[in-house]
């Protein structure tokens, strides 16, 4: 349903992605995973349209994405929602207007300057509230919410768009370990339930293993892993993350270290095993 092949984006003599290829033929979950500047921001950007590919191809149902120009690009642009890290809402306004601020290019002039929504549209923006568990707090600013509240409205507000395909970018990297859980369990359900394809940058190896069905790794803008979270293993971690010690507690909650552990235990009792 989606093939991505040898799409490249060079910023001068950097290239920030260099010939990137995958295939997915079904809805998956997908996690891309990397060191900073292995060039994830970029690959989402480009799927989507915000930054244009300086070549390759992206094939969604028999058309290559990147050729669409005006209303067609729009579309895909909808039918693709965008998550970011730092939830982009207007803060001073209400959770469901936020959350309805999408159908404003469907809406006249007169009918935004005065803030008129369709009551059918403040329903679903209330129902899709609901399913977020985020109903009751509707009429509040969204610079009132915690992180985690407002990352669920900005999942709601793409939702809205009935997207087929949710792109995140570090959905959780400022958030706290609860609210992460949250967000990500959100995600993950609204790919069950909804048929929903969902590809997110993450900076944690374990939420990568946790909640995607597909892993893929990025280093210097190149794909040196694609695979399943089982098949990830530490050396493949490393590799994708670099021997060095950028490789951090810091930067990823599930260390080389927690991984060499378990791979230790696994040994013990295998050895355990052995001698019996
Ligand atoms: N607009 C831009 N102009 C010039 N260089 C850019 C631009 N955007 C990204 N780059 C470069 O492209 C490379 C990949 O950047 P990108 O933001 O995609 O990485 P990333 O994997 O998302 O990193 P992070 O984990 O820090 O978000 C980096 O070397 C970056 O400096
Ligand atoms: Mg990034």
């Amino acid at each position: 349903m989606f093939s991505v092949i040898k799409l490249t984006k060079t910023f001068g003599a950097n290239t920030a992605c260099d010939r990137v290829s995958f295939a997915v033929d079904a809805p998956k979950m997908i996690g891309i995973i990397g060191r900073s500047g292995a060039g994830k921001s970029t690959l989402l950007r480009m799927l989507n349209r915000l930054t244009d590919a300086t070549s390759g191809e992206v094939i969604h149902e028999g058309r290559d994405i990147l050729t669409l120009t005006g209303t067609a690009k729009r579309a895909w642009q909808s039918d693709c929602a965008m998550i970011f890290q730092q939830f982009n809402l207007v803060p001073r306004m209400d959770v469901v207007s936020n959350v309805l601020h999408c159908t404003l290019n469907r809406r006249s002039t007169l009918a935004t300057m005065f803030n008129l929504y369709p009551t059918a549209d403040i329903h679903r923006a209330i129902d899709i509230l609901d399913r977020l568990g985020m109903a009751a707090h509707a009429p509040k600013r969204a610079e009132a919410l915690s992180g985690g509240q407002q990352q669920r409205v900005a999942i709601a507000r793409a939702l809205m768009q009935d997207p087929k395909i949710i792109l995140a970018d570090e959905p959780i990297a400022s958030l706290d370990p609860m609210n992460a859980q949250v967000v990500m369990e959100a995600l993950r359900r609204i790919h069950e339930e909804d048929g929903r394809m969902v590809i997110a940058n993450l900076h944690t190896l374990d939420t990568a293993r946790r909640y995607c069905d597909r892993v893929i790794g990025m280093r210097d803008g190149r794909v040196v892993f694609d695979g399943t979270p089982e098949q990830l293993t530490t050396g493949v971690a490393r590799d994708i993350y670099g021997a060095d010690a950028s490789f951090s507690e810091e930067a990823t909650s599930t260390s080389i270290e927690a991984l060499e552990r378990s791979d230790a235990a696994a040994r013990v009792i295998a050895e355990a095993k052995a001698t019996v």
